[in-house]
């Protein structure tokens, strides 16, 4: 696993990227214009966008505007295999790229950076996830999408956050004892929900890590009739403050449902965009990531998803150097959990 030292440099050299090579203060006339460029390499090129809903906002509407689109993790992954295009550019993290390949060889697979990568994914690398599993021959292995290729295809189950207590559930039900990698705190949330027999690998999102239980009760004393969103990649404490806990898209629909006019949220900000949508009128507030036992670095952004903008879009349409490419065995293995998930009904 990497240390907290090597994430750290990671995360700085990200961040530096993101502000060397995102214009961040596009003018209403620039945007316009990438938009138009973009729209018509898309359909130059039989493309199709794809977008997750953490990504800057502009990244997100042109997905839409381009007939592509925005969603969760399960449903890029769904969208992305249905479509026809034969190119699929992927704006969200490497992961995501990965998946789309791994469902759809027979498509080209670019991103706007293949540097987006994850720290779940960093977190959990295929050598030391590999000796951990053969520890335990017992156990079946449940991996979430957040991971590289090959940890999917050391596993018998992929999910994502929206599945992932109905899959747990099922397995459960046949008495199966679990390893659950990589996120220790979606694990601590699921096996909470179904009682489930889990063991958890040690990594965290270093985004959904640093929500702070006590800043969210300071903001709920100010806003006491506002509903609490967690994604549950958040730590145990601020789950349990929750109203509604869930993937983005159940936030994104418990935003809707709730009667509560005003929102705290607690994911990565970039989902406003789609929560506004969804809930017009509502007002959102971001759950705290300060305080004084702060050490985020992102706060409520993920620095990867953050380097996803209009411009690299456009290049790499143009360009074609970011593709994805996963080797056909792997794919393969990778392909039989993944499968599972797609065509797992609750
Ligand atoms: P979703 O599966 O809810 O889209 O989450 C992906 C992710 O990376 C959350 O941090
Ligand atoms: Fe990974 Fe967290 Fe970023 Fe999601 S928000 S992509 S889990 S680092």
């Amino acid at each position: 696993m990497l240390s907290k030292e090597q994430l750290d440099k990671r995360i700085l050299v990200q961040e530096h990227f993101a502000k060397e090579h995102l214009p961040h203060e596009l003018s209403e006339a620039q945007v316009e214009q990438l938009n138009d460029e973009i729209i018509a390499e898309l359909k130059a090129r039989d493309a199709c966008l794809v977008a997750h809903y953490y990504c800057d906002p502009l990244v997100q509407a042109i997905a839409e505007k381009s007939g592509g689109c925005v969603a969760d993790s399960l449903e890029m992954a769904r969208f992305g295999a249905r479509h026809s295009a034969s190119t699929l550019v992927v704006a969200g993290v490497r992961f995501m790229g990965e998946t789309a390949k791994i469902l759809s060889p027979e498509k080209r697979i670019l991103m706007p950076t293949l540097e987006a990568t994850c720290s779940l994914d960093l977190g959990c690398p295929v050598d030391d996830f590999s000796a951990f599993c053969d520890q335990h021959p017992e156990r079946e292995v449940v991996v979430y999408a957040n991971t590289s290729a090959a940890v999917k295809a050391r596993a018998d189950w992929v999910v994502t956050s929206s599945i992932a207590v109905q899959v747990i559930e099922h397995l459960a039900e046949q008495d199966k004892k679990i390893i659950w990698a990589p996120d220790k705190h979606l694990g601590t949330y699921v096996q909470k929900e179904t009682g489930a027999d889990m063991l958890l690998w040690d990594g965290a999102c270093i985004v959904h890590e640093e929500f702070k239980a006590k800043g969210l009760l300071d903001l709920k004393q100010v806003y006491p009739n506002a509903a609490i969103l967690v994604h549950p990649e958040s730590p145990d404490a601020v789950v349990q403050l929750a109203d509604a806990v869930g993937s983005t898209s159940q936030l994104i629909k418990a935003a809707q449902e709730l009667p509560n006019e005003t929102l705290i949220v607690a994911t990565d900000r970039g989902i406003f965009y789609k929560m506004q949508q969804a809930a017009p009128g509502k007002t959102f507030i971001e759950a705290p990531t300060g305080g004084s036992g702060a050490t985020c670095r992102s706060c409520a952004h993920c620095p990867w998803m953050a380097m996803n903008g209009l411009q690299n879009i456009l290049d790499g349409l143009r360009q074609g150097k970011e593709e994805v490419f996963v080797d056909a065995e792997l794919r393969q293995n990778a392909l039989r959990p993944l499968e599972r998930m797609l065509s797992f009904q609750a």
